[in-house]
């Protein structure tokens, strides 16, 4: 089975993909690390993100140990892998082993082009948002528990801009799939929003069994 999670930064994806994963026993995959390890490989080298060849050249080289480290969410980080993301060839790069992730065994994986490009058949597509303003604050909260103290204006113009990128660019730009459920969390705790989720895919996979 395979559960195609796609939304803006910030919108709650990951908490919820990963409650997801281990209520329905699947794999789960944040392909969101491919892009910000990429990002970092290109960063380390001295490199510009936006120059296609350094960037493609990361994403064919990246490992398992780059997409486990600890220090891929920082802001540049962020900025730098909406950059690598925006490059064909680097989203061509990522593509084989997202799909071979989850062919194996189902997986739930969450990014922004996982239920349009990566699993367009996917059993179920959730299309996870929220307002700015409650994304850029839990964002916020984050920074905060790593230590960090970032003003919430810069956090809002930052989750603003990245969306802006993320959906204006030619390669497979961050849209709801035609057939996704869409799940607005602004007023939603993990909770809930882990209930609210889990009923949707209980519909829809009832739907498609009869
Ligand atoms: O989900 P995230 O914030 O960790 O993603 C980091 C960047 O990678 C973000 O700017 C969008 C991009 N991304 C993408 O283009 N496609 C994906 N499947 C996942 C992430």
């Amino acid at each position: 089975m395979i559960i195609a999670i796609d939304g803006p930064a910030a919108a709650g994806k990951g908490t919820l993909a990963k409650r997801l994963a281990i209520a329905l026993n699947l794999p789960y995959l944040d392909t969101g690390l491919l892009y910000r390890a990429t990002a970092k490989r290109v960063l380390e080298a001295g490199g510009d993100p936006t120059d296609v060849q350094a960037a493609t050249a990361a994403a064919r080289a990246l490992s398992k140990a780059d997409t486990s480290r600890a220090d891929l969410r920082d802001a540049v980080t962020s900025k730098a892998a909406s950059q690598v993301a925006s490059i064909p060839a680097v989203r061509e790069a990522l593509l084989a082993f997202q799909r071979e992730y989850g062919s194996a065994n189902g997986a739930v994986l969450d990014g922004r082009d996982i239920g349009t490009v990566i699993f367009p058949h996917a059993d179920v597509k959730l299309f996870v948002t929220a307002s700015v303003e409650a994304r850029a604050k839990r964002r916020q909260a984050e920074f905060i528990a790593r230590g960090e103290s970032v003003p919430l204006a810069n956090v809002i113009a930052d989750v603003a801009a990245r969306d802006e990128a993320d959906r204006t660019r030619a390669a497979a730009p961050l849209i709801p799939a035609e057939d996704a459920i869409l799940i607005d969390t602004t007023t939603l705790n993990i909770e809930e929003a882990f209930l609210h989720a889990m009923q949707e895919i209980e519909k829809k996979l009832a739907a498609s069994n009869s």
